[in-house]
């Protein structure tokens, strides 16, 4: 027989202080989560995507670059897929810009209206945009395309979150 007997008082003791424990543990775990995501998530931003574009090939014609990356929602994982206008401006520096128009989220593409060419141009409510996707003026947006941060990873470019072009 052990020496080391347990009363039913300690007995109900320990077992009340592991559930509680447990209890506060899964109310506590939540909490902490929420108060360092935000944490997480400026990790998740800096994240840079790879093209297959390479940077040699890049000209100072825009061109579509499409990418794809595995986007996590909850428990739903699925393959997104993002699209820039990729050029290099007159300085050979690489412009990369969201297609997406800031009236009202339609498509722009390149030198698409044959009365404005060597523009940016949305169909839907004819905005347009210039080279350097500042919106020309009396359009319909009201500001410029957003602008993809990149990166050259062994020659090839790499993009990361389309940012709101800052103002020079
Ligand atoms: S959505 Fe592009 S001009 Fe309206």
């Amino acid at each position: 027989m052990s020496k080391h007997r347990v009363s039913r008082r300690q007995f109900l003791s320990y077992t009340l202080t592991g559930v509680g424990g447990f209890m506060a543990a899964g109310m506590l775990m939540p909490m902490v989560r929420f108060a360092i995501d935000p944490v997480l998530k400026v990790d998740e931003a800096g994240d840079f995507i790879a093209t297959s574009k390479k940077v040699a090939d890049i000209t100072s014609e825009p061109e579509r670059v499409d990418f794809s990356f595995k986007q996590k929602d909850a428990w739903y994982e699925s393959e997104v897929t993002n699209t820039a206008w990729v050029y290099k401006d007159d300085n050979g520096k690489i412009v990369a810009l969201s297609p997406v128009c800031k009236h009202l989220g339609c498509v722009v593409n390149w030198n698409a209206s044959e009365d404005h060419p060597n523009e940016f141009f949305c169909p839907c409510h004819a905005g347009r945009y210039y080279k350097d996707g500042v919106n020309v003026p009396n359009t319909p947006p009201m500001k410029p395309l957003d602008v993809y941060p990149y990166k050259e990873k062994d020659g090839f470019l790499y993009l990361g979150k389309a940012q709101p072009r800052k103002e020079a």
